[in-house]
């Protein structure tokens, strides 16, 4: 039986690993096998770093250099998992590039899913969970708040505003939840949502 593809997104800050983490724990309690995963770098490690290196990118390289490594990761882990019948837990996926490189960096989003059916090779996620949270919280949570300070706020207002506009354009698939709350009450309406998907 085929796997299922479960992706977690939302500002940095938003409290994604945490709840991917705990979530991979539910899901094997369960009996299920889960695969925990990520982006940038689960498929090229090297993007990683180059995307972090060099502050002054374009953002259509940047877009490149997350559609690389992206179609690496489908096609090196989440595709072979999931015929192996594993749940693939993903912190981040193409959402985050439709909502940074293209809400908020202004990229077209023709272009960047033009480009994502190459990368991505249509793979969907079945779900995916947006922990939303206001930008002036996210910043408040990260440890080296600098890197993202040099983005400024607007740039996260307008990646807050591109994930709900594109939840509110994929109700099926996108469950939007208050990261405000505490971790616990957060993990508890993601299974909550995933239960009817449990076999
Ligand atoms: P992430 O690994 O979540 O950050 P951290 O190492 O701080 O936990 O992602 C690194 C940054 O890359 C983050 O600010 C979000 C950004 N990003 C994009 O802009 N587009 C993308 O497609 C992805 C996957 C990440």
């Amino acid at each position: 039986m085929e796997g299922v593809f479960l992706t977690l997104e939302g500002l940095d800050g938003a409290g994604k690993s945490t709840q991917a983490r705990l979530l991979a724990a539910f899901l094997e309690e369960r009996g299920l096998k889960a695969r925990l995963t990520r982006e940038p770098g689960a498929g090229l490690p090297p993007v990683r770093e180059a995307l972090l290196l060099r502050e002054d990118l374009s953002p259509e390289a940047e877009y490149l250099l997350f559609s690389a490594d992206r179609a690496e990761h489908v096609r090196k882990v989440i595709l072979p998992a999931l015929k192996r019948g594993e749940w693939v837990v993903s912190d981040r996926y193409l959402d985050s590039s439709l909502a940074y490189q293209g809400h908020g960096r202004g990229l077209p989003l023709a272009w960047l899913l033009e480009v994502a059916r190459l990368a991505t090779l249509g793979l969907r996620p079945r779900r995916t969970f947006l922990l939303d949270l206001p930008p002036e919280e996210a910043l408040r949570r990260v440890k080296d708040p600098d890197r993202l300070e040099r983005l400024g706020l607007p740039f996260f207002h307008r990646v807050r505003e591109g994930y709900l506009r594109l939840a509110e354009a994929e109700p099926e698939r996108f469950v939007v939840l208050d990261a405000t709350k505490p971790p616990e009450a957060v993990q508890a309406e993601i299974q909550a949502h995933l239960r009817p998907l449990l076999p």
